[in-house]
């Protein structure tokens, strides 16, 4: 690990600084905070209802992402996939979402623990984290899903491991619960493979620019909502 020379990303949450240590000299791209985990973070800083909870109100009512957001009662349980450096999952732990676990391949974990480590004075808590590879079945129940809410960011950009993805992100999320996708084209083969297949499992929600945080607003990036399609019921499949 070259963590000493490298460039540290700051983010600030709400009243907090996130301050996140790459390490650019090592080959695995986890190692590097990437602008769309920026990106979905300040989203959810935008939108997640701030503690306390108020009473519903007219203005709670104005928030379109009230329910989405709303980690206190109802999306309460969340794992990350990708997570690299841990920016987005140690940034929505700031926001309330408080049993989240990272994850992210063996070589990458070394530098989500150090970030994890080097932010606990922040975090006031040292956030759980697992190895988990896309297509490795025993690690995927080893979680215990499913999960109120997956998130990701960042993690669509080999055509070869697509299919994974989108079959972890199913196996992982609640009939009920949402992933959280922030999304930038990195490969056109991947990029049609993954939501050829999303479209299949999921309603896809893409989020209006205007609703991300305008200084983290960026033409190539984006934040979508997916949510898994209803099963058909076996009377459905009569009619
Ligand atoms: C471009 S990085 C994004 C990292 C972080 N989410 C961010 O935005 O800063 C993609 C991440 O996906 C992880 N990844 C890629 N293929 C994977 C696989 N098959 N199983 C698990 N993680 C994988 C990588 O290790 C890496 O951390």
């Amino acid at each position: 690990m070259k963590f000493t020379d490298s460039p540290v990303i700051q983010l600030q949450v709400r009243d907090a600084v996130l301050s996140i240590q790459q390490d650019n000299g090592s080959m695995h791209v986890g190692t590097s905070v990437w602008p769309c985990s920026l990106v979905l973070a300040k989203f959810v800083e935008r939108w997640a209802p701030a503690p306390p909870q108020p009473a519903p109100t007219s203005t709670s009512n104005s928030n379109p992402y009230a329910d989405l957001l709303d980690f206190r009662s109802k999306r309460r349980r969340a794992v990350e996939l990708g997570a690299g450096c841990g920016a987005a999952g140690m940034a929505l732990y700031l926001l309330g979402l408080a049993d989240i676990v990272l994850t992210d391949i063996s070589p990458v974990m070394p530098a989500l623990k150090h970030n994890l480590k080097r932010n606990k004075p922040v975090l006031n808590k040292a956030l759980k984290t697992s190895v988990l590879y896309w297509n490795k079945r025993d690690q995927i129940s080893a979680l215990n899903p499913p999960f109120d809410l997956v998130i990701a960011a960042d993690v669509v950009y080999i055509e070869e491991s697509a299919e994974q993805l989108v079959g972890a992100m199913g196996e992982l999320v609640s009939d009920d619960g949402v992933v959280l996708l922030g999304y930038q084209l990195r490969s056109p083969e991947a990029h049609k493979l993954f939501w050829e297949l999303c479209e299949k499992a999921f309603v896809i929600e893409k989020v209006p620019h205007e609703d991300l945080h305008p200084d983290y607003a960026y033409e190539e990036a984006d934040v979508y909502i997916l949510k898994k399609k209803k099963k058909k019921t076996s009377e459905e499949d009569v009619e």
